[in-house]
């Protein structure tokens, strides 16, 4: 039987999932693909480290270009972050004529463009299934199987460490810190969690998604985002008391001037399709013209769900490998929709306004009508002599208006605390009652 050659880039989390799954479903991959995968270098940083599967000690090496240059390696995997030196290893790869298979997001939504240019000019395979959504195939199905019909939105949870935080906070009442340790041992977390919680993960899956979705190249820098260190306890009962859960949402959106693309923290009913995604798991929407709403979900990282993906994406270079045929164009651009200025972006908001006293409850309301912010009061708990809390649901409006809106409100006098997010969905039963008393 033919043998292919891998060159595998880390052994971290993904790299240990990879040789796991290579080694476990041996006889699955062999039989479908009619030949047999041999990794045949290991590039870490340190050889000396404890790992968390076995691999024979000369397969480590600490020198890119013993992989590059040997002529038995035909794919390279890349399972090792960061961009530098990964972007030149994977061009450096591409280059010698070999396949890439890549579970780096920054990698792909940062360069994505010179190196499909750089795969197509050499006809070589480069696929990114493990980049968005760890075990989830949403990559090929929006390349391939939803390729005729035209995406008007794809909405998402695609960090499956914030959306582990934010689970057991909500389910638990844990402290942020302790979850994040948690998802830190359990191998969700990047290898700086950082990028998990300030949203910079989410801003890359979604860059890479937006561009499939609507056949347009689309940057890391035209996604807005934040992560979700302000979410206050204070948000979570409210948004549980009202019907709604907190999760940190990507969305890209089709409108008449351009896409929206942007992560945030976002309350949503608990009748939305996305309310029960939890834990680790990530889910995500994706509406076409043609096939209607469609929910992908399922484990959005760990080290075997993520090997999955990588492991199939191998499994399709390697046809290419058996058949010598060329990898044929992957990119899937066709045309040019700019993405719209954060500020542009339309939505409405949940607002919450504490005040020391109750007579600041007045000015609120004032100051909401004067910049014209509709906003229906949805809940508001004072105690007796003391101040309060006002929370209200505001009409669509433009991110900019509410911002401003937001930063005017916690400058008069006697307002302690103002929380502004993002509301998707409908309103909720209990919250839409509460608002209009029907
Ligand atoms: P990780 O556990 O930190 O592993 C990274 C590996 O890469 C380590 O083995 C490290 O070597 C090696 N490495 C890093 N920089 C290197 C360099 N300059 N030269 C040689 N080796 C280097 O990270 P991970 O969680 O597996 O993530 C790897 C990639 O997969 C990232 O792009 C991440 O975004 C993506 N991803 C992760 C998950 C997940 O659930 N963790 C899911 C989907 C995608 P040493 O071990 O010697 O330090
Ligand atoms: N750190 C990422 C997450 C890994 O938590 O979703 C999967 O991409």
């Amino acid at each position: 039987m033919q043998k292919i050659g891998i060159g595998l880039l880390g052994l971290g989390t993904v790299g240990s999932g990879v040789v796991t799954a290579l080694s476990c479903n041996r006889q699955e991959i062999r039989g479908k693909l009619k030949a047999e995968l041999e990794i045949r270098r290991i590039l870490v940083r340190d050889p000396g480290k404890a790992r968390p599967v076995e691999v024979a000690r000369d397969l480590l090496t600490t020198d890119f270009g013993q992989i590059a240059a040997d002529p038995s390696i035909q794919i390279v995997v890349d399972a090792m972050g960061g961009t530098d030196p990964a972007r030149q290893y994977i061009l450096a790869a591409l280059a010698k004529g070999k396949h890439v298979v890549t579970a780096n997001k920054e990698v792909v939504a940062k360069y994505g463009r010179e190196i499909l240019a750089e795969a197509e000019k050499h006809g070589t395979g480069f696929c990114f299934e493990a980049s968005v959504g760890g075990g989830i195939p949403v990559i090929r199905p929006l390349k391939e199987s939803l390729a005729a019909d035209k995406v008007e939105e794809v909405l998402g949870i695609i960090n499956g460490t914030t959306n582990y935080i934010l689970s057991k906070m909500a389910s638990e009442g844990k402290e942020f810190n302790l979850t994040l340790q948690e998802a830190q041992e359990k191998g969700y977390a990047e290898p700086d969690p950082t990028n998990d919680v300030e949203g910079f993960d989410a801003a890359y899956k979604l860059a890479i998604l937006t561009a499939l979705a609507f056949g347009t190249p689309v940057k890391f820098e035209d996604i807005s985002f934040e992560g979700i260190r302000r979410i206050a306890r204070e948000d979570m009962a409210w948004a549980s008391e009202l019907g709604y859960v907190i999760k940190l949402v990507a969305a890209a959106k089709e409108r008449e001037s351009g896409l929206e693309a942007w992560v945030s923290p976002c309350l949503l009913p608990l009748e939305h399709p996305l309310a029960q995604v939890n834990d680790v798991f990530n889910g995500i929407l994706i509406k076409g013209n043609l096939a209607g709403e469609l929910l992908f979900t399922g484990r959005g990282a760990g080290g075997l769900p993520t090997a999955s993906a990588v492991a199939a994406d191998i499994m399709a270079v390697a046809q290419k490998v058996l058949t010598g045929q060329a990898a044929g164009p992957v990119c899937t651009c066709y045309r040019a929709k700019p993405v719209l200025p954060k500020e542009e972006v339309t939505g409405r908001y949940y607002l919450r306004v504490k005040v020391k006293k109750g007579d600041a409850a007045l000015p609120v309301n004032n100051l909401l009508i004067q910049e014209r912010i509709g906003a229906l009061p949805v809940a508001k708990k004072f105690q007796q002599g003391k101040g309060g809390t006002l929370v209200y649901f505001t009409q669509p409006l433009q991110a900019g208006t509410a911002s401003r809106a937001a930063a005017k409100l916690g400058m008069i006098p006697g307002v302690q605390e103002v929380s502004l997010l993002r509301l998707e969905g409908l309103p909720a039963a209990a919250a839409w009652a509460a608002a209009t008393g029907k």
